[in-house]
């Protein structure tokens, strides 16, 4: 074979070889060196409107990527507490007939102020503040 063809034979086999192992690479790279995603920079959202939940009832809201429990004790008493339970991170709820934070994946519970009272959970719910504007629920970094 003339060397030019030898050489375009080798450049045709060499690039795509390259191209395939560049092709299995990237992925593997990009698998172990993820992008850093920040968190989105909210200070505030609304949790819907006042009517909307009943008195003794909860219910989750996104706050940017964070699932909140909003929570509204009685006429005018919302409280408003991290969702992600500090023991595995499962999401919490509302407990109506206990007037409890409970956690179902390990049967973890958090009183009304976010505080550890059974279960494994070791901290307690983080909370955000809330407040009435007009006839919405506002919930707020506290
Ligand atoms: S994840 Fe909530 S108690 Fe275990």
């Amino acid at each position: 074979m003339p060397p030019a063809r030898r050489n375009i034979v080798f450049w045709i086999f060499g690039g795509g070889f390259i191209g395939s192992l560049i092709s299995f690479l990237y992925p593997v790279v990009r698998f172990l060196n993820p992008p850093a995603v920040s968190e989105a920079s909210v200070n505030e959202v609304v949790g819907g409107k006042g009517q909307d939940l009943a008195p003794n009832a909860g219910k989750i809201v996104k706050f940017g990527t964070q699932p909140v429990l909003l929570i509204r004790l009685g006429q005018t008493e919302w409280r408003a507490f991290s969702a992600v339970c500090t023991h595995l991170s499962c999401i919490v709820q509302y407990d109506a007939p206990r007037k409890l934070i409970w956690c179902a994946c390990h049967n973890g519970q958090y009183d009304l102020s976010g505080k550890v009272i059974a279960g494994p959970p070791p901290a307690p719910l983080k909370e955000y503040a809330v407040h009435l504007r007009g006839e919405d629920v506002v919930i707020s970094r506290s």
